[in-house]
């Protein structure tokens, strides 16, 4: 595996590979790799003839009172890692290679965002969309892999791909979870003993909502308070949201129909997390979209 820091040598290299009529997969990432970072690698390295990750935690895309000075990272490690999961090159630019300069071009986007995380993280969708394109045209890739747990990202790259025509083919993986079913995330180590155990209760409280939709309750309203009782009932921090919406759209939904995202968010003291599950009409799991 090659670590490459400098956008020129990144670019010239992906210009070469496509030349060569390499195929690209691309796993854009913040680092501290954990088992659903290194899912997706296998599935660009799988699915690709090369395999490209980048590392940049995007300072755009954290709020003033959000985690960017404490955001884990351990780079040493997530090289070691990434060469064991087979990627090809490693792309880690530092915040003076990615902005040198402030951008004269500003990026918005103005729909999928007013919902879910976006509510609580004005700009945060704006800042990925902006490092995303960056990343998208140093890396060259032919199919760029996110992961479902962030469903509402993926919608938003979805738009991103759609309105500005990226030639590129976007990959939705499942989430990795834990043997009790918490979602991996770079986040959980920051969960106390007793709130770790309590954030088995958001995955749990999905699968509550998913039942309802089984059994053919068909009012989002109702399913979306069933699931906040369920879930405020067993755990201390405070329940953000939770919410049944249309997917990739992320419209409210009068009744149920077409692909549903059913998606809780919780504040704990240190650490806030996020789950979601996608289901048909009729309450069938959705893994993986492609
Ligand atoms: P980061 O949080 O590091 O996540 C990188 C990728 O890993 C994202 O696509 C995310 O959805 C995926 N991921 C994280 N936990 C996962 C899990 N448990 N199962 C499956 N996939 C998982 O998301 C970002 O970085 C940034 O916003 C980024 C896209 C890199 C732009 O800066």
């Amino acid at each position: 595996m090659e670590v490459i820091r400098t956008i020129s040598e990144m670019q010239r290299i992906s210009k070469q590979l496509k030349l060569e009529g390499k195929q690209i997969g691309y796993v854009a990432t913040m680092g501290s790799f954990h088992e659903g970072h290194l899912n997706l690698m296998q599935n660009a390295k799988t699915e690709n003839d090369i395999a490209i990750t980048s590392i940049f935690i995007n300072p755009l895309q954290f709020g003033p009172s959000e985690d960017y000075e404490k955001y884990p990272r351990d780079e040493s490690k997530d090289i070691k890692q990434a060469e064991q999961a087979g990627i090809h090159y490693l792309f880690l630019p530092d915040v003076k290679e990615m902005y040198p300069v402030k951008s004269l071009i500003d990026m918005h986007i103005q729909g999928r965002t007013e919902v879910l995380c976006g509510k609580s993280r004005p700009g945060h969708f704006d800042g990925v969309i902006t490092v995303l394109t960056k990343l998208f045209h140093i890396i060259l890739p032919d199919r760029a892999y996110f992961g479902l747990k962030d469903a509402q990202q993926v919608a938003v790259v979805d738009a991103l791909l759609n309105d500005l025509n990226f030639p590129i083919e976007l990959i939705g993986v499942p989430t990795t979870r834990e043997a009790d079913g918490l979602a991996k995330s770079s986040r959980n180590i920051f969960l106390d003993n007793r709130e770790r155990q309590e954030a088995t209760w958001l995955y749990k409280s999905l699968q509550f909502g998913q039942e309802l939709v089984v059994d053919g309750m068909n009012i989002p309203a109702i399913i979306e308070k069933e699931v906040h009782d369920y879930l405020s009932i067993h755990i201390s921090g405070r329940v953000d949201y939770v919410e049944l919406l249309s997917y990739p759209e992320l419209k409210p939904i009068a009744k149920i129909e077409g692909t549903i995202i059913l998606a809780v968010a919780v504040h704990f003291n240190q650490a806030r997390l996020i789950d979601n599950i996608l289901l048909t009409a009729k309450g069938e799991k959705i893994n993986r979209l492609d």
